[in-house]
């Protein structure tokens, strides 16, 4: 087959899986279309899809597991025997079952998972694997597409094989750090706009809702004013020691059916 269209489907507070997705997704269709559910509300444009049509989807690794924000935002989509790809993006530590768990969870939605990547992105935290993914990342994620489209010319839609265990490890929680704002916020509202969980007071973007915010940094990345940083005494502490720890490079890894 060749789809009518292709779309990127993803949640990604800091981006990294956005890339992995979206390059794949243009290496496979120019025009490819993104739909991004990283901020909860936002309502996408489509959220049903044919079999002419084929997904991308994007999230990346909390604890081993996908976040379960990120599960009820993508659980809002169907597929109708709609081809798709799916892919988790997971800082140098390990993916564990979260690939296994966006495999099964497309099939559960009518989709139909015909290649998968866990792919390496800069971490959350410290200084791990920075800048990634870089240009030959992207390079990689683009042959990946290569090598799907054979597959999808050649209508081999079975056989995806990917790993993970049973039952899933507990993971998919928010995170326990919490962001520091000093006196160089401008109070622009961007953060407040941006937090995938609604998390910063509107009238106040000092003020973070415990209850609500997942430590994904996404309002330290996208301040204009650099007005928000990690750095609590216990951040301090324990990021150095993880990011001795989480070194070693890994490599993305690419699954296509047997
Ligand atoms: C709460 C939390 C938990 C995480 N758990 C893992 C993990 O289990 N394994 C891992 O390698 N990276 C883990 N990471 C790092 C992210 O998977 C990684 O930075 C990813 O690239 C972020 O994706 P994004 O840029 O699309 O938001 C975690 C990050 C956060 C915030
Ligand atoms: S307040 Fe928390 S949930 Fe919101 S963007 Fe910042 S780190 Fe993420
Ligand atoms: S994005 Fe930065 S400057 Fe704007 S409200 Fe948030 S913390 Fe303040």
């Amino acid at each position: 087959m060749k789809p009518s269209i292709v779309r990127a489907i993803y949640f990604s507070p800091t981006g990294t899986s956005r890339s992995g997705a979206v390059a794949i997704a243009k290496a496979l269709d120019e025009n490819a279309e993104e739909i991004d559910v990283t901020v909860a509300g936002r309502a996408p444009e489509r959220i049903s899809f044919a079999k002419d049509e084929l997904i991308v989807f994007g999230a990346p690794v909390y604890g081993g597991r996908l976040y379960r924000g990120a599960v009820e935002r993508f659980q809002q989509f169907t597929g109708h025997k709609t081809p798709c790809i799916v892919t988790v993006t997971y800082g140098n530590r390990d993916f564990d079952d979260a690939l296994l768990e966006l495999k099964e969870l497309a099939e559960a939605l009518g989709f139909v998972p015909v290649a998968a990547a866990a792919l390496i992105g800069q971490h959350t935290y410290g200084q791990i694997q920075v800048g990634r993914p870089n240009e030959s990342d992207l390079k990689e994620d683009r042959e990946f597409a290569d090598r799907i489209k054979a597959i999808l010319e050649q209508n081999r839609f079975e056989g995806l094989e990917v790993p993970g265990n049973y039952p899933y490890k507990d993971g998919g929680h928010r995170g326990k750090f919490r962001p520091q704002t000093t006196d160089a916020c401008t109070h622009c509202g961007v953060c407040v706009r941006e937090c995938p969980e609604l998390a910063i007071d509107p009238e106040n973007p000092e003020k973070i809702d415990d209850s609500r915010c997942i430590a994904c940094f996404r309002c330290i990345k996208v301040c204009p004013v650099g007005a928000k940083n990690p750095n609590t005494p216990e951040y301090v502490a324990f990021a150095e020691g993880f990011t001795k720890k989480l070194e070693k490079r890994r490599e993305n890894q690419y699954f296509l059916p047997l």
